[in-house]
């Protein structure tokens, strides 16, 4: 492997996730004080009920088990896999059906989304060139991640790619400064839906995508103390 491309590789996965992180983390937090009003999904539910039901109950629904497969694979160390019986191989499977299935229901609602907005014209008047990006981006990461687990059913009958990329993640958050070369042994799928996936959570604090962290934080509502309503008059209302 030439240096040139040992250097990109050390940019892009060995750099670029943590300047991602950084700008996620940061970016948000300064949209949240300066700019709290724009911190919405800036929802169209109002110009045309119409597809929006399927749409996006079918993609969040999918999204939101991709991201629980996505932690479950990635940051369950390979030790605690073996001992439960999950070969790499079993993993692998496991990966394949369950994550193909909520790529199946999520790519469904994108596309009706994506439709919806190129197609309704109120829909489309009222949008800005921010949001025909997110669902291009989306579009391409969720069609990279079907190409990652069809070119990993058909070629990695071991599962070992996986175990690399669960390295690699690992050991970004343990600040192994040597995990970005785990990814030199990944098929070609594989690197382009991770940079496509680095981008997405980089454009997150611009775009309406910010409403991600308003989805994650609510589990608190559960959790939270309850509110007492006072009346003028300083006592709780009845
Ligand atoms: C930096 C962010 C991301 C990383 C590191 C990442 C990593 C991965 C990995 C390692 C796989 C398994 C590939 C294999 O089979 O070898 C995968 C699959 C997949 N990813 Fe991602 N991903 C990211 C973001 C996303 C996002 C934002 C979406 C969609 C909203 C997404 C959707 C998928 C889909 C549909 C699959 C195929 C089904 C599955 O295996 O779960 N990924 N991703």
């Amino acid at each position: 492997m030439s240096s040139f491309t040992l250097a990109w590789h050390f940019l892009i996965f060995g750099v670029l996730p943590y300047v991602v992180i950084a700008v996620l983390v940061l970016g948000s937090l300064a949209r949240f004080v300066l700019a709290p009003f724009s911190w919405k999904s800036q929802s169209s539910e109002i110009l045309d009920k119409k597809d929006i039901f399927w749409g996006a109950n079918l993609f969040h629904i999918g999204v939101i088990f991709l991201f629980c497969g996505h932690c479950f694979g990635l940051f369950t160390p390979t030790e605690w896999l073996n001992a439960a019986g999950l070969t790499p191989r079993l993993h692998q499977m496991m990966e394949i059906i369950c994550g193909g299935l909520s790529a199946i229901v999520a790519i469904t609602g994108l596309i009706i989304l994506t439709w919806r907005r190129l197609t309704n014209e109120r829909v489309r008047a009222a949008s800005r060139p921010s949001d025909f990006w997110v669902l291009f981006l989306l579009l391409a990461v969720i069609i990279l991640g079907i190409g990652c687990v069809v070119n990993s059913y058909l070629y990695d009958k071991s599962g070992a790619t996986i175990i690399l990329l669960g390295g690699w993640v690992r050991g970004l958050f343990s600040f192994d400064y040597q995990a970005w070369q785990n990814i030199l042994l990944v098929p070609d799928w594989q690197k382009a839906h991770i940079f496509v996936g680095l981008i997405i959570f980089l454009i997150v604090p611009f775009t309406r995508l910010v409403h991600i962290w308003s989805g994650y934080l609510s589990v608190f509502y559960l959790i939270r103390p309850h509110q007492i309503m006072r009346a003028n008059n300083g006592k709780p209302m009845k």
